[in-house]
């Protein structure tokens, strides 16, 4: 069997890269740094694709920039592989503001190339799409919610946001709206050409091979700045806001379980549920726990558009993918990330 997997050296691609070659799987990889051009040197995954070329005789890696339309039909045509893992994005809601053109040209043309080449080449393959909750805009914000003392939650009691929530009159950020471009054509070719596609709304997506950056991966970021004595920015909301973490890992092992009970365009809300949320200022204290002290600045304006409170509900998950859990937890996300920065931290030194 032969997946092709884009964005495949950044967080989710590489994980999946990771799972499949484990599995026997032939893998074509395609990724072309643009991470390393929207963010700078820190944030390249070329690293990472060296790694995977070296390590995974299975593994075939491919500079193709996913807006090359031509490029990316020539790509199906000679594949024409068994499974579809579209991970490559511009992923920083911050950073989209400055760059719109890129990020439309990426997020929403990039993915409709593929959905296009697929459905002419290889129609009936299992397609996945790592979708993002700032589809949700703002919205969440609406919500009624309760200040405690080191975070805000659902006034009524609600375990997670679920995918009944809409996506209208809201503010999306650049990034969102063209996120939620390419999410509804996802949706719409699994509907109108019944390909079997299902578009997942991440929330934080994380991992030991995230190259996190103030603009883009929060955990990994604030983990870097705690090793490393680099200064923070909490911005607004008190430091009491609240995202779910979900680890790499976990949502490879939803794809490969979507690739083995596919459905025809249904959006799933994918994050490490409540049971892995966390805010800030909780964040600041299992730092602690696990022996660093963060240095960081507060200023009193959030970003704009950022959640307060964002949990995702995973009980359609669980409905679809009933064999499909979570493996990682909070304490063991972070720590499998401060002991890989460690041993970079060493490298670089040596
Ligand atoms: N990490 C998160 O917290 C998170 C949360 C919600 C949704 N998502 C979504 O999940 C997906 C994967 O996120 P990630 O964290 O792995 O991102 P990432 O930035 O780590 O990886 C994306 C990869 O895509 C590559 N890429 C970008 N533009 C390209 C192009 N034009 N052609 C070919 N390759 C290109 C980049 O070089 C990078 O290696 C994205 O769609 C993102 O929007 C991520």
């Amino acid at each position: 069997m032969k997946a092709l997997v884009t964005g495949s050296g950044g967080l989710i691609g590489s994980e999946c890269v990771g799972l499949l070659a484990r599995e026997g799987w032939e893998i074509v990889g395609v990724d072309n740094d643009m991470r390393r051009q929207f963010f700078g040197e820190q944030g390249t995954t070329m690293p990472v694709v060296e790694e995977l070329t070296r390590t995974l005789p299975n593994y075939r890696h491919l500079k193709l920039d996913i807006r090359d339309r031509q490029g990316t039909r020539d790509l199906f045509q000679a594949e024409r592989p068994d499974f579809i893992i579209h991970a490559a994005a511009q992923p920083s809601h911050d950073k989209a503001a400055s760059i719109p053109y890129d990020d439309f040209d990426v997020n929403a043309l990039g993915t409709m190339n593929l959905l296009v080449a697929a459905r002419d080449f290889c129609q009936d393959s299992p397609f996945c799409f790592t979708s993002t909750n700032k589809v949700y805009g703002d919205r969440p914000n609406y919500l009624e919610l309760v200040e405690l003392e080191k975070r805000y939650d659902y006034a009524d009691g609600r375990t997670g946001i679920d995918e009944t929530m809409s996506i209208d009159t809201c503010l999306h950020s650049v990034f969102g709206a063209s996120k939620v471009a390419a999410d509804v054509m996802c949706q719409e070719f699994g509907r109108y050409f019944q390909m079997p596609i299902g578009v997942f709304r991440g929330g934080c997506l994380t991992g030991p091979q995230h190259a996190g950056v103030e603009l883009h991966g929060y955990l990994s970021y604030i983990i870097d700045c705690a090793i490393t004595g680099r200064n923070y920015t909490l911005y607004g909301y008190k430091g009491k806001q609240v995202r779910d973490q979900i680890h790499s890992y976990d949502v490879a092992q939803l794809f490969l379980a979507f690739f083995r009970k596919p459905c025809f365009g249904e959006a799933f809300n994918l994050g490490g549920g409540r049971s892995n949320s966390i805010s800030i200022l909780e964040t600041l204290d299992m730092l602690a726990e696990f022996g660093f002290h963060l240095n960081y600045e507060y200023k009193d304006q959030n970003r704009l558009g950022d959640h307060i409170c964002y949990i995702s509900g995973l009980t359609k998950i669980h409905s679809f993918f009933p064999d499909w859990r979570l493996t990682y937890d909070l304490p063991r996300i972070t720590s499998e990330m401060i002991d890989r920065r460690l041993c970079q931290k060493r490298t670089t030194r040596a």
